[in-house]
């Protein structure tokens, strides 16, 4: 407990003029605020003064350790335990392919995942989509897990860094999230909590990101290692364009099909090339191969020779699932009804409103409007064109997945996808960068 007591109203008046706030200030705020000695509305007002004057790198570690101190950590022995976040998109399944590759390849991966935010998926909800698969582990099974398997997947729990839950909830509706520095204490807090050495980011930008700018995706991408460094973790960051889906299936069912299909080296390019150096990096900086060269070569060996996907089956029976699924995709709840959108003219796609695509599948069931919503693992979209791509009048180029009893929702879906969502060109498009940028 921070010893000293600071006046609330204060600090508040601190941080609105711009000045900096002292460690211990930081610190005192938020263990008194997860107490319940700060009130809602004062949190509030200083969430909203740090997002304007923004939080020096001293300030967002402050921040960071305040929140990770207020629940539990988890200590792995050993270099080699690494682990991924990605800042969250459409069609985002690479943790399902990256994870089982690192793991095949030696590296410890503890994954505590998201379920779906605003208009992105979460790898929870997806993960579900197989029957019995049961992501609510206690800390120990989480532990032990890993220990014993090398891989574990589950989702947030209590003991994680309670306060980010507390200032998270307050955020949503404060319109506080798209800060950087918030972002970062928030991120990091619960990956320091986990016990990983290492950490991998995928930090998103385009139009299905957060972070809509290269310059902002760049601007957290800094923030989230210099706050690693300072807790004496090695980090990459990879900033990649979300201005499309990564891979071409959005969904659950179909998206974990899509991962299946890139572990059998099937998958889409710009998915198959993300989750090898992704994993890549994680085996790099788990020491396994000396140089990211090698370590790609790894991760591609660790397809060939079909290990990554031994890995993945064995993770599924180990958390409840049947890992036939893996062959048998029956056994995934799927949307009976498909509903195709055609090319309106001759062209090239030109460019995707990303963010709506997670909106559409929100509104077909594939997402949460509110909390207590129940997820429809079968419905989804499938892109048949991609940016850069060029198509005929009447060609194909999404198509609805859907339930008997939603048709008109699917014909508003398609009217919204070709007024809204897509644009065409009658020239060329160069086809986007997959991979951005390396920070390290
Ligand atoms: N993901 C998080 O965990 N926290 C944020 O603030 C934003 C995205």
């Amino acid at each position: 407990m921070a010893k000293e007591s600071f006046e609330v109203y204060s600090l508040l008046d601190k941080k609105k003029k711009g000045e900096k706030l002292s460690e211990k200030e930081i610190k005192w705020f938020i263990q008194s605020y997860t107490e319940k000695r700060i009130e809602d509305y004062q949190m509030s007002a200083m969430l909203m003064a740090m997002f304007i004057q923004g939080m020096d790198v001293v300030e967002t570690a402050a921040l960071t350790d305040a929140m990770l101190e207020s629940g539990e950590h988890i200590k792995f022995p050993g270099k080699n335990v690494i682990d991924k976040h990605s800042t969250g998109g459409i069609g985002d399944k690479a943790s399902f392919i990256l994870a089982p590759i690192a793991a095949a390849a030696g590296v410890k991966v503890p994954m505590i995942a998201g379920r779906g935010l605003g208009h992105t998926g979460g790898t929870v909800d997806k993960i579900e989509a197989i029957k019995g698969f049961n992501t609510s582990l206690s800390l120990n099974e989480f532990q032990k897990k890993l220990m014993d398997d090398g891989l574990v997947l589950m989702g947030q729990t209590p003991e994680i860094a309670p306060a980010d839950r507390l200032i998270y909830a307050l955020r949503d509706v404060t319109a506080t999230i798209d800060s950087i520095p918030l972002i970062t204490a928030s991120i990091m807090s619960k990956k320091l909590a986990e016990g990983a050495n290492g950490i991998v980011l995928d930090i998103k930008t385009g139009t299905g990101a957060f972070m809509r700018t290269t310059k902002d995706a760049k601007a957290l991408g800094k923030s989230l290692i210099a706050t690693a460094k300072r807790f004496k973790k090695k980090a990459v960051a990879l900033i990649t364009d979300m201005n499309q889906p990564l891979g071409n299936s959005v969904g659950h069912s179909n998206e974990l099909i899509e991962s299946f299909e890139t572990l059998k080296g099937r998958g889409p390019k710009d998915l198959t090339d993300l989750s090898l150096a992704l994993a890549a990096h994680m085996i790099h900086l788990a020491g396994v191969e000396k140089t990211y060269e090698k370590s790609l070569k790894k991760a591609q060996l660790m397809v060939d020779s079909g290990k990554a996907l031994e890995e993945l089956k064995k993770l599924i029976r180990s958390q409840g699932g049947d890992p036939k699924v893996v062959d048998d995709y029956s056994l995934l709840p799927m949307a009976k009804e498909v509903t195709l959108v055609r090319a309106p003219k001759n062209g090239f796609i030109k460019m995707f409103q990303n963010e709506q695509i997670g909106l559409l599948l929100i509104r077909l069931g594939g997402g949460r409007k509110s909390k207590a919503d129940k997820i429809d693992h079968g419905v989804g979209f499938e892109f048949k064109k991609k940016i850069g791509d060029q198509v005929r009048k009447g060609d194909v180029i999404f198509e609805i997945h859907h339930n008997l009893d939603q048709k008109a929702i699917a014909e508003d879906i398609k009217s919204i996808f070709l007024k809204d969502v897509l644009t065409m060109s009658s020239t060329k498009i160069k086809t986007p960068k997959l991979i951005i940028d390396k920070l390290s």
